[in-house]
């Protein structure tokens, strides 16, 4: 008997790299499912891979989902998390207490390279209609939004995107989840870094990451007052490049600076292109400036550091969780419309609202990442 199992639930993935905020997302969709539309909400357990592995060991057998549904309802909320079985664990008010604040997801993150075959998909859209799923929210960032909408073209189930990724490329809106917390930390590194730059009159090149976009390094050079940035929407570094950047460093030490911060978004390529991380290439071409014959900082030192997943850890801030609970409130606003379809949720000019899957890149955005770099340039003291 299936007592317990839900005749309707919401069911809700974390998808590609984790972002802060997604605890505070799983919070406020399980809370918001359970006090204010009375409906269940299915946690799957590391993303896509979760639903394909548990679409494969049912296979529509009848018998497979019936235990299955009975495995869900007998281990609900914290029962079914340590269970290293259960993939779907149907969440309850406990199994989300205390995790806001906290990095990571609790229900795991991965990439799913078979999702990317239509027949796996069709497997795990079966698997959702015999589980009674009435719409699935997909968290994640740019291959996961696309592998949400895939499954938006290819069924009738209402299928939810939540932006969440701290590269913040994802042009239809304003901000994604997680950004504002990697910004605080790579603020905050910065701020370790200073300490030691001024010690030993030092230039730190600090790697950031972001993919193919120099959105975080930008945010995180302007609200760190970092000296340099350095993004990769202006094209391929040459090396008579990197000698203009170490003469505007050099430039400024002549003028009695002491230490410089160069921020390095790892987007950045170059001309010809380079194996090393960019931190560790940019560090060669710097030393190499300084120690030319007859330079006035011969001894001027530097040092890279690729900062990696530091970026993606840490504790969440306000700002990422009040964004959590208004895309947590949008995406039960548009599960509920009857008369819309699938969409992801969307920050524009701080109206939080459902645009549909393929919208146009937002100019404004585009716009205020030049801006955010001319603004960089314009407070700085060199
Ligand atoms: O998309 C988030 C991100 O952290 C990127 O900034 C970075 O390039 C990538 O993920 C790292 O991926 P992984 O965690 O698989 O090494």
């Amino acid at each position: 008997m299936i007592a317990s199992y839900p005749d309707q639930a919401v069911a809700v993935l974390f998808s590609g790299g984790d972002a802060p905020g997604m605890n505070a997302f799983l919070r406020a969709i399980v809370r918001l499912g359970l006090n204010r539309e009375k409906i269940a909400v299915l946690g799957i357990r590391d993303g896509y891979r979760g639903l394909v592995r548990t679409a494969r060991a049912v296979n529509g057998d009848t018998e497979a989902m019936v235990r299955l549904k009975q495995d869900i309802a007998t281990h609900t909320g914290r029962a079914g998390l340590i269970s290293e079985q259960l993939h779907i664990i149907q969440m309850d008010h406990a199994s989300v207490s205390g995790i806001m604040g906290k990095g990571g997801t609790i229900l795991g993150s991965a990439r799913c390279l078979e999702f990317h075959d239509k027949e796996v998909r069709a497997k795990v859209l079966r698997l959702l209609k015999g589980l009674n799923v009435r719409a699935l929210v997909v968290v994640g960032g740019d291959g996961s939004l696309t592998g949400a909408r895939l499954l938006a073209e290819e069924s009738d189930l209402k299928i939810i995107g939540i932006p969440a990724t701290i590269d913040n490329d994802l042009q239809f809106t304003d901000m994604a989840l997680g950004v504002d917390t990697a910004v605080n930390t790579l603020v905050w590194a910065v701020d370790h870094f200073i300490d030691t730059a001024r010690s030993h009159r030092r230039v730190m090149v600090l790697e950031t990451m972001g993919r193919a976009s120099g959105d975080l390094a930008r945010m995180a050079g302007l609200a760190s007052g970092a000296e340099m940035i350095i993004t990769p929407e202006k094209g391929p570094l040459k090396a008579a490049d990197m000698e203009r950047l170490a003469a505007k460093i050099e430039g400024a030490m002549t003028r009695g600076r002491g230490h410089a911060i160069v921020l390095v978004a790892e987007g950045v390529e170059f001309d010809p292109p380079q194996k090393r991380n960019r931190a560790y290439v940019l560090m060669d071409a710097f030393q190499q400036y300084f120690q030319r014959a007859g330079a006035p900082f011969q001894d001027l030192e530097v040092r890279p550091s690729v900062l990696g997943h530091l970026q993606r850890g840490g504790h969440t801030t306000p700002q990422d969780c009040i964004l959590a609970a208004r895309f947590a409130d949008c995406a039960w606003k548009a599960i509920g419309d009857t008369s819309s379809g699938s969409g992801i949720t969307a920050l524009r000019k701080n109206i939080v609202e459902i645009v549909p899957y393929g919208t146009p890149d937002m100019p404004e955005r585009a716009e205020f990442s030049h801006e955010m770099e001319q603004l960089h340039d314009d407070l700085s003291s060199w």
